[in-house]
């Protein structure tokens, strides 16, 4: 008799925990068995079993790739490498990241480029609301320094601010770039009439984005926004005065809604004067929160839900913004939402009341307190 054994499906990551209570960093092996959704993790350090193998649905396929984050029981794991050639072989051959900069001509259209981006199945991993001074442009486009044009393209990069990101996915470059389209947005109209700087661009020069050509101009590009090791790279646009502070949640990133709400609070006639995405750590939140400790039942929920993954923090300006604003999110609970006021966002993105797709400032006077948290104390 010939016995036929079938593997089971698993994949094998190096994964890294900063453990905030010892401040160490803890690496773990990770493994998902796609069959029944379950992971398991072993302490390598100690050679020993950290996580039984067990059911874990807010694991999907889809996330499992090397320079992700995922959380598994409210640890934040950093996927550092792949475990093993079968893992790297089946989920991570065609990943990669590239810079995407949506320049100063179309900053207030960011969430229609978002929508594109995310349904060219590419996720958005880093985003930073910035405005480069003219030596920074100068630098960021080096390789055309001795090109005719040059004078006026860093001019136009540097006249308003601009939006980095970091995209990842199959293909990322390459799709990101046949998404922007030819150079000249009269030959984009032409030739691509579908794609980004066809429908959103002007002229050969403010032409709606950038996109990284090759991947070493990807990995120096990113490294210019996002610096991995010193400084901070272009900081960031926070003004901090007649403003409020705007959390689009976790849960409704990895529901790919960010294009969507932001073009709710533009398309509302908000101004979105800074904007960047944070990973927020369980202390950090905790400590945002912490006005509601005790005072509010979700509290450690809500919690959870803001350390679950990458956020988006913008920061809202307007005389009167915190109160308009906060109208306009709405009840807290969507399902009171949608009975009570069923244009506003969270009526329209929001499930639950943990999950309710985006925090706002409660009381005016704590708008600019809860900004300067991200953009000065979290970024600073
Ligand atoms: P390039 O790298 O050729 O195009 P892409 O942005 O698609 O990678 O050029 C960089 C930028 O320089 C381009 O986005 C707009 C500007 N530019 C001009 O203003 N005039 C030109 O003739 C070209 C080729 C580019
Ligand atoms: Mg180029």
């Amino acid at each position: 008799m010939l016995l036929v054994l079938k593997m089971e499906d698993r994949y094998a990551f190096l994964t890294e925990w900063y453990d905030p209570t010892a401040a160490l960093l803890r690496r773990y092996q990770l493994f998902y068995y796609p069959k029944d959704g379950s992971v398991e993790m072993f302490d390598v350090k100690n050679q020993r079993i950290f996580l039984r193998r067990t059911k874990y649905d807010e694991i999907h396929q889809e996330d499992l790739f090397v320079g992700n984050r995922v959380n598994v029981f409210s640890r934040q794991l950093n996927l550092i490498d792949y475990g093993d050639q079968y893992t790297a072989n089946k989920l991570g051959s065609k990943k990669e990241r590239t810079l995407a900069l949506i320049k100063p001509d179309v900053v207030t259209k960011i969430g229609d480029v978002l929508e594109l981006i995310y349904s060219s199945n590419l996720i958005v991993t880093k985003a930073k609301m910035t405005k480069l001074t003219w030596s920074q442009a100068a630098d960021f486009y080096v390789e055309h320094q001795s090109k005719p044009f040059f004078s006026n393209l860093v001019q136009f990069v540097s006249s308003g601010p601009v939006v980095a990101m970091e995209l990842m996915g199959d293909e990322a470059m390459s799709i990101w770039r046949r998404l922007l389209g030819p150079a000249d947005s009269a030959v984009a109209r032409r030739e691509a009439p579908q794609s980004v700087r066809a429908q959103f661009g002007t002229d050969g020069i403010k032409n709606v984005g950038h996109g990284s050509d090759s991947l070493a101009a990807a990995a120096r590009e990113l490294e210019f926004f996002f610096p991995s090791t010193i400084g901070h790279g272009p900081s960031n646009t926070a003004i901090y005065t007649d403003c409020t502070c705007c959390i689009i949640k976790p849960h409704a990133i990895s529901e790919g809604l960010t294009g969507k709400i932001l073009n709710s609070i533009s398309a509302a006639g908000f101004e979105i004067s800074a904007l960047q995405m944070f990973n927020v750590d369980r202390a950090n939140a905790e400590e945002f929160y912490e006005v509601y400790k005790g005072v509010v039942t979700e509290y450690p929920s809500m919690v959870t839900e803001l350390c679950s993954g990458p956020c988006m923090v913008l920061e809202i300006h307007g005389t009167d913004s915190p109160q308009t604003f906060r109208e306009f999110c709405g009840p807290a609970d969507p399902e009171i939402a949608r009975h009570l006021r069923p244009t506003t966002l969270r009526a329209l993105y929001g499930k639950d009341k943990v999950k309710n797709a985006v925090h706002c400032t409660d009381l005016p006077e704590d708008g600019v307190l809860e900004v300067q948290y991200f953009f000065k104390i979290l970024d600073g």
